[in-house]
């Protein structure tokens, strides 16, 4: 009954993402100038919403653009949206829903739909990943060098040794290509079905993080904070990788380690 309701939640969403697509929607702006929020996302939102708790009318919700809507439940469902709202706002079809279902304070099951590319990642805690009910496997790489990586730049750029564009620049400079599709969400989804080796990030918030990390772990691969400890998705930094490369990206994010 979750999953279903998992899954009939991401696909409402998403339908609002495709009726807003290359249409008409008001926009504005929250903190920075380019941290757009649509009318599209509060569209999804609240489709997504309508979905949840007409089955789980008490269960705790975590979204990015309500805030929390907090009752006494032992679930609590983290919910972005749209993740990926400039390229939505841009045409770009690099964006998604991304929705995980936190049970007892550990993410237990989570869903991330791009409807553009018809892609619906899942994952459950202990059963493994799948892209569209074929489970997924990460990468075998275990070369920095010759890895395929993803990262993002928050919207106020944070100054701080070993900051965004620091670490972007190491594996530049070394030729490591490093891509950037501004969806965090898709990003750890593309490395948990090894289309890249690794994902990094400074600044996410937990609808950016938790579904893509439940189904990141589930596809046999590693996520911790940059420095190596335990990941929580209620903290901002993000590392996502095949496991391989693991310890040779937090050596060159540390800089420990020249490439
Ligand atoms: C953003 C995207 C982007 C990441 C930003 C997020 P939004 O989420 O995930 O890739 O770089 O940090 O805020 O605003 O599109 O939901
Ligand atoms: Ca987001
Ligand atoms: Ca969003």
């Amino acid at each position: 009954m979750l999953k279903t309701v998992l899954i009939n939640a991401v696909e409402a969403g998403a339908a609002e993402i495709l009726r807003f697509f290359n249409n008409n929607f008001k926009v504005s702006n929250k903190e920075g100038v380019n941290n757009l929020v649509t009318e599209a996302d509060h569209a999804s939102e609240k489709a997504i919403i309508d979905v949840i708790h007409k089955q789980y009318p008490d269960h705790h919700i975590l979204s990015e653009e309500t805030g929390e809507i907090i009752l006494d439940s032992n679930y609590k469902w983290i919910i972005d949206p749209i993740d990926g709202t400039i390229n939505f706002a841009h045409g770009i079809p690099l964006n998604c829903v991304s929705i995980a279902i936190e049970h007892h304070g550990e993410i237990v099951m989570a869903a991330v739909y791009n409807p553009h590319l018809k892609e619906l990642f899942f994952a459950e805690k202990g059963s493994g990943a799948a892209l569209n009910d074929k489970k997924i496997r990460v990468s075998e790489e275990s070369r920095v060098i010759k890895s395929c990586l993803v990262t993002g730049f928050p919207y106020t750029y944070i100054n701080t040794p070993d900051g965004p564009l620091e670490i972007f620049e190491r594996f530049v400079r070394k030729g490591v290509p490093v891509r950037r599709l501004g969806s965090a969400a898709i990003d750890l989804c593309w490395v948990a079905c090894g289309r890249f080796d690794g994902f990094y990030e400074h600044k996410l918030e937990a609808w950016d993080s938790a579904a893509g990390y439940l189904i990141v772990e589930e596809a046999g691969g590693k996520v911790t904070d940059l420095a190596g400890n335990k990941f929580s998705v209620y903290q901002h930094k993000v590392l996502a990788t095949n496991g391989k490369i693991h310890d040779e990206m937090l050596d060159v994010i540390n800089n420990r380690k020249e490439l």
